[in-house]
């Protein structure tokens, strides 16, 4: 793993940014996330758009996950938040944009046809990933093989309070399951761009980096993969034992 520690959540943004724009200049497919952490990212995406630096044009995106029985118009539906923040204003179209089918009547089926889907479109070039701060990415929560395909799961309490925030802070609004590429589906992206900003992910971000690969912290497979590019800011990355020498290594080979 790469690990940039930066200043703070702007420069998160920005520099991720410019790896993106640097890994899809010639791929066709990005991998992307929900949540709050990304939202920079793609901010600065959008205004490399319209300077004519980056463009999605022709490429297709594939999101990691889906709440299961929310309204189709619920602006935190994940499908329609990528809509508000990458089509049209990144060169993604809305038929580029490939989201888990949380309403389908057959979920395993849906599943399923997810996982082939991706491997149709020769499989993700570069994934986008933020961290829960369980350590979940996706909805992968603790306790998920640590090889498994885009299934259906249940959210953990822990995360249905963290993502309140999005429903008016009513804990009833949360919906209590998800459709999510699983952690083998994540792990076949050629590469990976984690994100993770501010104190309350310090303890998930050591566990992912510097703990055994458990999936008590299911993050921490990334451990497994060979181009996982990891960037911080400050207070993410205060409980890192190695600090040091992520800072010498991102200087000398970033
Ligand atoms: C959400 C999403 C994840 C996201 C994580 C962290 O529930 N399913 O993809 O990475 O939780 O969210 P945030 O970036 O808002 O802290």
């Amino acid at each position: 793993m790469l690990v940039g520690i930066l200043k703070d959540e702007a420069e998160v943004g920005k520099v991720a940014a410019e790896h993106v724009a640097k890994l899809m200049e010639n791929a066709d497919t990005l991998g992307v996330a929900t949540g709050s952490s990304p939202l920079p990212l793609y901010e600065e995406l959008r205004r490399m758009y319209e300077a004519g630096t980056f463009t999605l044009e022709g490429k297709k995106a594939f999101a990691l996950d889906e709440y299961i029985g929310i309204a189709p118009d619920h602006p935190e539906r994940y499908r329609n938040v990528l809509r508000t923040e990458l089509v049209d204003r990144t060169g993604l179209t809305e038929e580029n944009l490939n989201t888990p089918d949380g309403g389908a009547e057959d979920l395993t089926e849906a599943a399923a046809a997810y996982d082939a889907s991706i491997k149709e479109a020769g499989g993700v070039h570069l994934q986008i990933l933020g961290i829960g701060a369980d350590g979940h990415i996706g909805f992968n929560e603790p306790g998920i093989s640590l090889v498994s395909r885009t299934h259906v799961d249940a959210l953990t309490s822990q995360t249905r309070k963290d993502n309140a925030r999005f429903f008016e802070g009513d804990l009833d609004k949360v919906p209590t399951k998800c459709i999510t590429q699983g952690l083998g589906t994540i792990m076949e992206a050629r590469n990976i761009v984690l994100l993770a900003t501010g104190a309350n992910k310090a303890d998930a971000v050591a566990a992912m980096i510097e703990g055994g690969i458990s999936s008590l912290c299911p993050a921490s497979i990334l451990q497994m993969h060979p181009n996982v590019v990891v960037l911080l800011d400050e207070a993410a990355a205060a409980k890192l034992t190695q600090a040091e020498m992520y800072r010498t290594r991102w200087e000398v080979l970033r």
